[in-house]
């Protein structure tokens, strides 16, 4: 293969900049052009495309972001949008494509795979919910930035006496609650993937209180979301003055940890790797430190296990 393209999808994540680098000084190295595509699929369909070179990824490594600017694109959902995205590679000469995002932009990447344009997926996604992966570039940023926001509501819910509800992003899935919440002594965790009632949780609280507990953190997933109203149904059932935050779009920004660097590194090498061996519609990964890579459809059908063990200590240490 002499030409890639690289592109990002889907949300922003911090270390996608990282992998963008690792992508293109390691197909350079390989000699070959790397062209980068912008705005995601929407650039693929619209040929927003320019050679990326060693320098156009100079100084990126630190950065949050994507310099090469990311999008949800419904039309790429289409065969027409699939097939404007064949025309602009075989107009650059593209032979395969590097896509960094997440399980959505994976199925673009299938698709564009099976239409002749070899493609290999990067997971980078900060909600960590990608099941052919335990890591996903981003996650481990979002969840320090998650936390040290968690530590400051603290002090004020310290100071007033109060409960404090906050809700983390994740979309469907509960990793950046759980690992935040255990991280911020959370009183109360609350994720899809584990049953609870409004109950049990005033019920901890009341319990706390008679043991000199004054203020409460409980961490809500995105998923679960409604933390206004359960902030209400705390004050209401307990007498505890609370307050709910939605931590929000500020936990996808900021300077990617090591963590995030190290993997997004990683995977970004191995990515062109399989492309220069003639491998496409993969996705690559990690599983147990292990870099690992599957077939894209297959990837989508597997499932990952919840932390229930982590779970269970977070609830049995925060009384
Ligand atoms: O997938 C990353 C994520 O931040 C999710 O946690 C959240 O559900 C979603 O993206 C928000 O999307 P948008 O930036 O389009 O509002």
């Amino acid at each position: 293969m002499k030409k890639i393209g690289v592109l990002t999808s889907g949300g922003d994540a911090p270390g996608m900049n990282a992998a963008i680098r690792a992508v293109t000084r390691t197909a350079i190295k390989k000699g070959m052009t790397v062209m980068g595509i912008y705005r995601g699929y929407n650039g693929l369909i619209h040929g927003e495309v320019k050679e990326l070179h060693v320098r156009s990824v100079s100084d990126i490594i630190q950065r949050g972001g994507t310099i090469l600017y990311t999008a949800r694109c419904d039309e790429f959902r289409h065969k027409e949008g699939i097939l404007k995205g064949v025309e602009t590679c075989n107009k650059h000469g593209i032979e395969g494509v590097v896509v960094i995002g997440g399980d959505g932009s994976f199925r673009g990447a299938a698709d564009l795979s099976a239409y002749g344009i070899p493609c290999i997926g990067i997971p980078g996604t900060i909600d960590n919910d990608i099941n052919s992966t335990g890591y996903t570039i981003g996650y481990d940023t979002a969840m320090n930035t998650a936390m040290e926001l968690i530590d400051k509501l603290r002090d004020t819910a310290q100071s007033h006496d109060r409960c404090s509800v906050v809700e983390v992003m994740g979309h469907n899935a509960g990793y950046i609650a759980l690992n935040t919440g255990i991280a911020c002594g959370a009183t109360f965790i609350i994720t899809k993937e584990m049953p609870y009632s409004v109950e049990e949780i005033t019920d901890k609280i009341k319990s706390t209180q008679t043991n000199q507990k004054h203020h409460f953190i409980i961490v809500v997933s995105e998923g679960i979301g409604g933390s206004e109203e359960l902030a209400k149904q705390i004050e209401r059932e307990t007498g505890v003055e609370s307050r709910a935050t939605i931590l929000g779009h500020v936990q996808r920004g900021g300077s990617p940890t090591l963590r995030d660097r190290v993997v997004a590194s990683q995977l970004g090498y191995k990515a062109v790797e399989l492309l220069s061996e003639g491998k496409g519609n993969r996705v690559v990964g990690i599983q147990r430190n292990k870099i690992v890579d599957f077939d894209i459809k297959e990837s989508l059908t597997m499932k990952k296990e919840f932390d229930r063990e982590l779970y269970d200590i977070a609830s049995t240490i925060s009384f």
